[in-house]
Formats: C-alpha cells, structure tokens, sequence
C-alpha cells in the first residue's frame, strides 16, 4: 500500500469536487493520513502473528482486559469496548448512522453523501470543519443569536472572524399580531456581500432560540435552501442538527435542510456538512458521539473523511471505543424509537406548559417550535448579566444570559412540566415587576 499524501486527496477533490477544494483552508489542503501504525496494521490484520500496533491482548487479538474495569461493560464485545476504534470510527457505526440520516425525515436518497465520520461529540465536528473551511480570510457566517461556543470552536482555533445576520426578520410581537420569521433576506442580502470562499453554519433547531424554520421558510423560490443554492462563490454550509428530531409547533419544515441541499448542491461552489450525534437525538450527553457527513460520494467523499479522520488523529487520535459500541447497538434496538417518543412526549409536554406559562403571566418570547430553549427578550435598558444575578439570588432560577441580543435563554428540556408554572411566575416577578 502506498501511502496517500496531501496532494493525492487535493487531486482527487479538483477532480471530483471542485468546491471542497477551493473551500479547503490552508490546514485542511496540508491533511491527510499518513502511512502509519494504523495503516501498517490493517495491513497485517490476516498475519499469524500481529506484532502491529501497542494494545495489550492475547495472541489472537482478545484484550486482556482488567475485569474491576471490563466489567462495567457487560453486554458489549471486549474487542468494541476495550480496544482502538480506527481514526474514522467504528465501520458498522458508520454504515449504520449513515442509513439513520437516510432515513425519510431527514435526507433523500438521491443526495449525495459521504460515509459520516464519528467525531467525539458535536462540538468536535463543528472543530473538524472549522479547522477544515474557516481562516482569517475566510468568515464564518451564523444568523445572530448563535450558540456562544462558536466563538471558541471557530474563531479562537482558526482565526476565523464571524459575520451575522439577524436570525429573526423583526422583533417579537404582541400576541395576536404578526410573529417575526427566519429571516431569509438577511441571508440573501450577507450572502451579497461574499466575494470568496466562506462557511455558512444554519443551526436548525436553534440553539438559543428554540426556533426551526417552517416548510415554506426552506421550500420555495423564497427560501433558505434556493437563497443557498443560488450563491456563486464557494460556500461551506454546516448544518449543526444537534436538536434533530426536536419538533413541538405546526408547519415546520420537520427535518434537517442537509437533504435538500445536499441533492441540489454544485459541486462546483457548494460544499454542504451535516454534523449530528447521540448527545440529544439519543439523550446520550457524556457519551461523545457525534458525525460528520459530507455532501459527496465516491471518491471526493473518502477524500473529504480522511481529511477529517487526519485531523481526528493529529488530536485525540480516534475516539471513545464503549461509547461508541453502545449506540451502535442502541440504534439496532427494536425499541428505540418508542424510547425516544417517550422522551419527546415529555419535553412536548414541557414545551406547551411553558408556551401557556408565558401566555398566562403575559411575558414577551421570541418565537419558539423545537428543541431544548425559549429566549426571553429583555426590554431597553435591562441588562441581561444583571437580570440573571437577579434571578438567582432573588428568586433561585438560574437561566442564562444571551447579550448579543440582550436576551435571556430558559431551557425548558430539564424542568419538569408541573414546575415550569412556577418558573415562570419567578421569572415574571424579576421581568415584569
Ligand atoms: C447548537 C449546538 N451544537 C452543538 C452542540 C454540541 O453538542 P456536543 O455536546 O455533542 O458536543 C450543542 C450543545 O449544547 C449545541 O447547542
């Protein structure tokens, strides 16, 4: 086996996707794997005697594992829980999240699609893909307000300066009267103003505002995917689904934009990312488990995952061998979904005591239908950091605080739903005294 150097992939992405090429940052041109322990190992994995890679086991590959450790994983495989998964992530893992995301709320089969890689969480796919797209010359473009830590993922790590739009198209409405929407045209009008490469990241549902867009907010010659598709210049476009599935309101678009544009991408200027995982969509938090996928098959697809399997190996060198075997298995259970039904059940639940909640003690909200949050905005002159102070020391609420929009977060996904009354009554004796 010889090995693939940097060049190697960058041909074959200039011969098969164009965009990803042209999008790739000066780190994601220089990654590659090199010919290295894991390689030379795969390649002696039909030898008699594998003197290969440094894991402790026996002469035919079983871990000597210690059992005051071994045995807290009962009912997985030693071999997947114990020992190295590849760069990649665990292959049936791979094949299997792959089908997951094929599923028919979320991509259609005609698009385009690299096998996903495992990352170790979201957080590490969003950190792939910056480190992959984004430099100093190269913005990072999210709707305002945006989940904080893409400042730390992003702009601390790459340099990279991020540039926003409104998220809503106007400011919360009494109720009964006209209600702000994503604002498409302020995605039209910053997408005008880009010359070269760039990445667009769409968080859908939103964190912190606790908004997916509706179907005709995507569809349409008016809407996210066409304002998207329509952009002449090379653009990255990560959609973070960290909150797949996390659908309470009426007419919403239901399932992540990966699909819809990642069938109608141009390889020439469009790259598109999808970054998901187990953390919320299997109520798995300190497992680590995410994905990256790619909006490119074949070739230009293996090329793309083992630049990110390059920067895997250049950090944590491959990922959480239980965590992963568990949501393999997880996602083979003939009972998941009703599992996850009823966790949907239980935050629908909160979702509704909350909306009726603010209703009843008549405090303002920013239009919320998905996922974890609901974002209070806070009126003139109330500052955000001090309201929060406020809350805990007056009233023992703790929310946080959003100032990039003088706003304040209330996750509703971790207070139970005959609370959340209560909650809001405490809010409301701080914000409307
Ligand atoms: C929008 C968004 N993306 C990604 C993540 C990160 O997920 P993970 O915990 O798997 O890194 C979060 C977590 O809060 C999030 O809110």
């Amino acid at each position: 086996m010889s090995p693939v150097t940097p060049n190697d992939l960058n041909n074959t992405l200039r011969a098969h996707h164009p965009a990803a090429l042209r999008l790739l940052s000066p780190l994601g041109l220089r990654s590659a794997l090199p010919f290295g322990i894991p390689q030379q190992a795969a390649e002696a994995s039909g030898c008699v005697r594998k003197a290969t890679i440094g894991q402790i086991t026996t002469g035919e590959g079983e871990p000597l594992g210690i059992p005051s450790l071994a045995r807290h994983f009962p009912t997985l495989d030693p071999r997947d829980s114990l020992l190295y998964v590849p760069q990649y992530g665990m292959a049936r893992l791979r094949t299997r999240w792959a089908d997951h995301i094929r599923a028919p709320m979320s991509a259609p089969m005609s698009a385009p699609m690299s096998n996903p890689v495992v990352t170790t969480g979201i957080t590490h796919a969003i950190s792939i893909c910056g480190e992959l797209f984004t430099a100093a010359d190269r913005p990072l473009i999210v709707p305002l307000p945006y989940w904080d830590n893409y400042d730390t993922i992003v702009t601390m790590r790459t340099e990279a300066p991020i540039r926003t739009f409104d998220f809503f198209d106007g400011p919360p409405a009494p109720k009964g009267e006209r209600q702000p929407r994503f604002n498409v045209a302020g995605l039209r009008a910053i997408l005008r103003t880009l010359t070269g490469p760039a990445t667009l990241l769409l968080n859908f549902p939103a964190n912190p505002t606790g908004y997916a867009p509706l179907a005709d907010e995507v569809e349409g010659d008016d809407g996210i995917v066409a304002a998207i598709l329509a952009h002449p210049h090379p653009l990255a476009v990560i959609c973070d689904d960290a909150y797949e599935g996390l659908f309470f309101g009426d007419g919403m678009y239901g399932r992540s934009v990966f699909g819809a544009l990642s069938a109608a991408a141009d390889p020439e200027r469009h790259l598109i990312c999808k970054v998901d995982g187990a953390t919320k969509e299997l109520v798995f938090f300190g497992g680590r488990v995410g994905f990256l996928t790619f909006s490119a098959d074949g070739a230009a697809g293996e090329a793309l995952a083992e630049k990110a399997a390059a920067l895997i190996r250049s950090t944590v060198s491959n990922g959480c061998a239980p965590s992963q075997a568990a949501v393999l298995d997880a996602l083979d259970s003939p009972t998941l979904a009703q599992e996850q039904q009823q966790v949907m059940d239980v935050l629908q639940h909160r979702y509704t005591a909350l909306k009726s909640s603010l209703d009843a003690y008549d405090l303002r909200y920013y239009p919320f239908n998905a996922g974890c949050f609901c974002l209070l905005p806070l009126a003139e002159g109330m500052d955000a950091e001090h309201l929060r102070h406020r809350l805990i020391r007056e009233q023992s609420v703790g929310v946080i605080q959003v100032p990039q929009v003088n706003a304040l977060r209330v996750a509703f996904c971790s207070i139970e739903a005959e609370d959340i009354p209560d909650l809001v009554q405490r809010i409301a004796r701080i914000l409307r005294p």
